[in-house]
């Protein structure tokens, strides 16, 4: 969203579809290959059965929604998405780091940069929760 109607969104900054697309296509590449991530065998699995392409397709789709951009993303939500997996905090962190990689690689100027890391950290404690990671394990 934007703060007045000057101000462009953070999807036309990054460079609106195309832009966003981009971006997407060096993450999940990076992601794919990515020895510590697929070290969890929920997303070693998720890489061999499901096609790179669609996988591209949804994280694109929710970048442009979450950005300010059209609304397009057909997926689950994100507490949905991930409830059938498990998953450590060690996980997640090996994601975020990607993601900073990725917009460090591709040129992303550091205001922009810092939005969209604010945006998919705002998701840590619901995919936490919906992994295990925080869920309250302690015995009464
Ligand atoms: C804000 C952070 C994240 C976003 C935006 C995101 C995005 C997505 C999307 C769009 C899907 C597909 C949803 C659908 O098919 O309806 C998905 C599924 C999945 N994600 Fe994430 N993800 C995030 C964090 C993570 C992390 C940190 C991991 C692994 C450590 C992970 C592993 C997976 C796996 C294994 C699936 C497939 C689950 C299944 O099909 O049951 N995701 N994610």
């Amino acid at each position: 969203m934007t703060d007045s109607a000057d101000t462009p969104t953070l999807f036309e900054r990054l460079g609106g579809v195309m832009g966003i697309a981009n971006l997407m296509e060096v993450l999940v590449n990076r992601l794919w290959e990515n020895v510590s991530a697929n070290r969890n065998p929920f997303v070693h699995r998720m890489h061999d059965v499901n096609g790179r392409a669609g996988f591209m397709f949804m994280v694109t789709a929710w970048s442009i929604e979450e950005t300010g951009g059209p609304k397009c993303y057909p997926g689950r939500d994100m507490h949905e998405a991930h409830v059938n997996m498990t998953a450590s905090e060690h996980d997640w962190d090996v994601v975020a780091l990607e993601v900073a990689a990725t917009l460090s690689f591709c040129g992303v100027a550091p205001q922009e940069a810092k939005e969209y890391q604010d945006i998919f950290n705002s998701y840590r404690d619901t995919f936490l929760e919906a992994t295990g990671a925080k869920r309250d394990t302690s015995v009464a």
